[in-house]
This record gives C-alpha cells, sequence and structure tokens, in this order.
C-alpha cells in the first residue's frame, strides 16, 4: 500500500516467514504461462495484494538466491503463483510436480492500497503483469468496490492470462483484452484503453514490464481529468527481498510525491521494501528505462 504523497510506506517485515510447503497442482495456461498452487498456510493467511514472496525450489547453489513471485491468489491454505521459464530459476519451478517441496520467504513488499475502497478500479495488467491481480481484484470486490474493469493486454492471444481467472467467479468483474498482434481483443497496446475509463473517481492499479508502466505514466499525465490515485508494481532485480543487499534499489523522485518539483533530482529507493507498489508520480520513469539489464546470482 502506497502511503500519502511524499511519504514512504515500507514493507511489514514482522509477517514474513520461511516455510516450507506442498506442490498441489501446476498447471500450464498457454503461451508458456505456468501456474503453480502450493500448500503454503503462513503466506496464504496473510499475504495481501500486491506483496510477494521469495521463492525457492532447488537444493544446490545454482541459483543462488531464491526468486520474487507475486502472491496471484490464495485459498484456505493454498497459494499460487504465474510465472514462465525465463532463467535457471523460473525453469526449475515451472518443473515442479505435485508432492514437491516449495520453499517460501513471504508476504514480502507493501501491497496495493484500497482502503478507503474505490468507487471505481482499474487494473491494468501487461503480460506477467497479470500475477498480483487475481489477489487484487477479489479484495477489492469484497472491500465493496462496485466497479472493477481489467485490462489485460499480451503479445499475443495466446499470452493472455484468462480472463476468467481474473475473475474468479465474480460476474461483476469486467475484463477488457489487448493484444499486440490483434489475435484477441483490441489490436495494439492495452494503454490504448485506459484514457475513455478513467476519471477523477478511479484508482489506477497497473504491473507489467517497466516500459509499459512508462507508457501507462505518460497516458495518465495527459489526461484532462486524471486519475484519484494511480499505484504500479515494478520489478528489480532482487537478492534479498527484505531490505538488507541493496540490489533492487530504483530511482524515484526526490522529495516523492506528485507535487515535488522535478529540478530536485533523482534518489533511490528499495524496490523490496518501499515497493514493488509506488504511487505512479513517484517513480523517475527516465531514469528507470536507462537502467541497464541485471544479473541476479
Ligand atoms: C516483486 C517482484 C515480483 C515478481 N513477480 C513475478 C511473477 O509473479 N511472475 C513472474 O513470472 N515473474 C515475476 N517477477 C520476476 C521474476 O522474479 C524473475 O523473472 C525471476 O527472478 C527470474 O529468475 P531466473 O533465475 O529464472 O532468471 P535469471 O537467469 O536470473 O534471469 C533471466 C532474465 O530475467 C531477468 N530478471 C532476473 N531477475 C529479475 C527480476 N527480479 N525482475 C525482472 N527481471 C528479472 C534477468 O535480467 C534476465 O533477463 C517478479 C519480480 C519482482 C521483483
Ligand atoms: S532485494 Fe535486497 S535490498 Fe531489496
Amino acid at each position: 500500500m502506497t502511503g500519502p504523497p511524499g511519504t514512504e510506506l515500507l514493507s511489514d517485515l514482522g509477517r514474513a516467514r520461511d516455510e516450507v510447503g506442498e506442490v498441489l497442482e501446476v498447471q500450464l495456461l498457454g503461451g508458456g504461462l505456468v501456474e503453480i498452487t502450493a500448500r503454503l498456510p503462513h503466506l496464504a493467511a496473510t499475504a495481501r495484494p500486491g506483496e510477494f514472496a521469495q521463492l525457492r525450489a532447488w537444493q544446490g547453489v545454482e541459483p543462488l538466491l531464491r526468486r520474487p513471485f507475486s502472491v496471484a491468489w490464495t485459498e484456505g491454505d493454498r497459494c499460487a503463483f504465474v510465472l514462465e521459464a525465463v532463467g535457471s530459476g523460473t525453469r526449475m519451478l515451472v518443473a515442479l510436480r505435485p508432492g514437491d517441496a516449495l520453499r517460501s520467504l513471504g508476504p514480502l513488499g507493501n501491497g496495493f492500497g484500497f482502503d478507503p475502497c474505490p468507487a471505481r478500479a482499474l487494473v491494468v495488467s501487461g503480460g506477467l503483469g497479470c500475477a498480483p491481480f487475481p489477489l487484487l481484484v477479489r479484495a477489492l470486490r469484497r472491500a465493496g468496490c462496485p466497479d472493477v474493469t481489467v485490462l489485460s493486454g499480451a503479445a499475443t492471444g495466446a499470452r493472455l492470462y484468462p480472463a476468467e481467472r481474473f475473475r474468479r467467479g465474480d460476474g461483476g468483474v469486467a475484463v477488457l483484452e489487448a493484444t499486440d498482434d490483434g489475435s484477441r481483443g483490441h489490436r495494439g497496446r492495452v494503454t490504448d484503453l485506459v484514457a475513455s475509463r478513467c476519471d477523477a473517481a478511479t484508482i489506477v492499479y497497473a504491473c507489467g514490464p517497466n516500459v509499459m508502466l512508462a507508457a501507462l505514466a505518460s497516458t495518465l499525465a495527459g489526461l484532462a481529468g486524471p486519475p484519484r490515485r494511480a499505484e504500479v508494481s515494478l520489478e528489480a532485480p532482487m537478492g534479498c527481498g527484505f531490505g538488507t543487499c541493496l540490489g533492487c534499489a530504483l530511482p524515484v523522485v526526490a522529495g516523492g510525491g506528485p507535487d515535488a518539483p522535478r529540478e530536485h533530482g533523482t534518489a533511490w529507493a528499495l524496490c523490496c521494501r518501499s515497493g514493488p507498489v509506488m504511487e505512479v508520480s513517484r517513480v523517475a520513469w527516465p531514469e528507470l528505462l536507462a537502467l541497464p539489464p541485471a544479473h541476479v546470482a
């Protein structure tokens, strides 16, 4: 949850716990997306929307570090994660089978804010940025939000997270899709759909590649009637996940908040402790996009 403009809300490390769970199900969703469900009672009982867990499913020292994943949804003592194989850690995670052990450290990070509950929530998901949203959508609805729309974008139709998994049985949740190649829904960027669905009562929640989030920031900045608030969930290379290694520092506007003059320059904030969710105006977008690709041990 982000704090008021100019303030920083740090993750609550008091809730994080190391636990070893059991994989219950590994589902191939299409387009390389995989949903892993595991019995992780502590994480399931405590994770809030937008928070993440550091996962490890391997015994050896390669890769050395746990890998961060958003908690996609929880049900009873079960938690789910959505991912795809992009490197050594994710390859081992998607190779898990029911009955295998999955170690989780979490919940970590600060989640999305929905108190007070918005009159209208616009959830903008790009590719694997879908991961935190089933849990957020459910929380918004349970908090009484009458109007939740998910804008779901991906490169192709096969890579769209299934609309029904955002809704999880709630017919009151609208899902509109966009694909770069036009194979499903609107042909073009998911951010094309934002302007016509935003008003002063809306809170925007977004997660996706940094370049998509930067495009969203620029779309929102150009609106005649900006949303009440916009929160983005960012990614950074992570070592520890709880503020000690300093590997996840991201550029933010010094002073923070929408009213801070840009000439105050850039500061650094830890993605794992004052993120991954940040108010859109807090992020120093040009500097973020200029960061070199990261290597994680
Ligand atoms: C808070 C947070 C939540 C995340 N949630 C999800 C999720 O729900 N689903 C999902 O699929 N991915 C998620 N990611 C990204 C995921 O953690 C990385 O893809 C994963 O760590 C890569 O590990 P690897 O060993 O497979 O790849 P590596 O071999 O370490 O790297 C492969 C590629 O992934 C990039 N990469 C490595 N670490 C990260 C990182 N932390 N963020 C972005 N790119 C990275 C590398 O630069 C490289 O290009 C999240 C990242 C963060 C910071
Ligand atoms: S991941 Fe170690 S300080 Fe953020």
